[in-house]
């Protein structure tokens, strides 16, 4: 399964989104989550990502991550449209610390 990353938070563009072929993307406030008992593998929301934000759960850099798309994935709805990203994403794109900074 492939997971979203903290590097997803505050920036959101949401094109991995649009190409999900099994809609297993999750909304939150400040970022996305897979749902990893909807992800087939595919791969296709890798390139998609600006932000470079999506991993594949084997990436040792993942492995924080899995629980928080397992939990939140089970409770934030479904997105499977292109959405406007913050006007201020380009600038959190490359920032460090998103988690602890903005994560509630
Ligand atoms: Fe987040 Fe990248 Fe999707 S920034 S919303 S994982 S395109």
């Amino acid at each position: 399964t492939f997971v979203v990353t903290d590097a997803c938070i505050r920036c959101k563009y949401t094109d991995c989104a649009t190409m999900c072929p099994t809609a297993c993307f999750r909304e939150g406030e400040n970022m996305l989550v897979i749902d990893p008992t909807e992800c087939i593998d595919c791969g296709i929301c890798i390139p998609e990502c600006p932000a470079e934000a999506i991993l594949p759960d084997i990436d040792p850099l993942a492995t924080p991550w899995l629980e928080l798309n397992a939990t939140y994935a089970a409770i934030w709805p479904e997105i499977t449209n292109r959405k406007a990203a913050p006007a201020d994403a380009d600038a959190h794109r490359d920032e460090k610390g998103k988690f602890e900074r903005y994560f509630s």
